[in-house]
């Protein structure tokens, strides 16, 4: 069993790709599992850096599973799994706001902006919170945010370094329709300068930014 486990991890792997020459995510034969059971298995592509893969299935298929792998908060089992952006310059944006409830719009920003070290801090967050309509209430908690107001502050928080490589895992979910048609001109305007993976059961409203698609069952 030992034996087993030992070359299980050696075949597994997920690293920085090396040469990329114009490929930011490769994937060969991934596979996640959690105990006996097998999440992903035999999942490839590649994402260019100006794709956009669109993760599509139904739920629990393992469209946040594949995400978390992207994003490097959690290593395939077996495969490859190369992706070119080191950690700091990937946005994710998980379920979960990942945005402390206590802290103001503002001073969450500011605090993501200080660990990413974003050159003009200030002004970025300033212009994140406008065009997401969350000005107004950017000295509000974030605990008296709604959850669409949640979203967009998420949002904010994954654009907020200008990252190489977004990975967005249903980043429509709680916007209305004012926050989705924001979030419809913020992705066509960065698809040409950084790469994409966004999962969504609801594909249509992005299938025609998508460059590739994975359908997962
Ligand atoms: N940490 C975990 N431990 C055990 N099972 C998990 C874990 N994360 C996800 N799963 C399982 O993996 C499957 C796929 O989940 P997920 O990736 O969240 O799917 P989707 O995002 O497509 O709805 C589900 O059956 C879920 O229960
Ligand atoms: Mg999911």
């Amino acid at each position: 069993m030992v034996g087993r486990l030992a070359a299980h991890a050696l075949r597994a792997r997920r690293r920085r790709l090396r040469d990329y020459s114009g490929i930011v995510i490769r994937a060969r034969g991934v596979e996640k599992r959690y105990g006996d059971k097998r999440v992903l298995r035999g999942v490839g592509f590649d994402v260019s850096r100006d794709g956009f893969l669109l993760v599509t299935g139904s739920n629990g298929s393992g469209k946040t599973t594949l995400l978390r792998l992207c994003a490097g908060l959690a290593i395939p089992t077996a495969g490859e799994l190369d992706v070119a952006p080191e950690r700091g310059r990937i946005g994710y944006l998980a379920h979960e706001p990942l945005v402390y409830r206590e802290l103001t719009a503002v001073e969450n920003l500011d605090l993501y902006g200080r660990l990413y070290r974003v050159a003009e801090r200030r002004e970025r967050i300033g212009m994140l919170l406008e065009r997401f309509g969350l000005w107004d209430a950017r000295h509000e908690r974030a605990d008296s945010y709604s959850r669409g107001m949640l979203q967009r502050l998420a949002l904010c928080r994954a654009l907020l370094h200008d990252p190489e490589l977004l990975v967005l895992d249903e980043p429509y979910s709680g916007l209305d329709e004012e926050g989705a048609v924001l979030l419809d001109r913020e992705l066509d305007e960065r698809r040409a300068s950084c790469a994409f993976v966004v999962a969504t059961h609801d594909p249509a409203r992005i299938d025609l930014l998508a460059t590739s698609k994975l359908a997962l069952s």
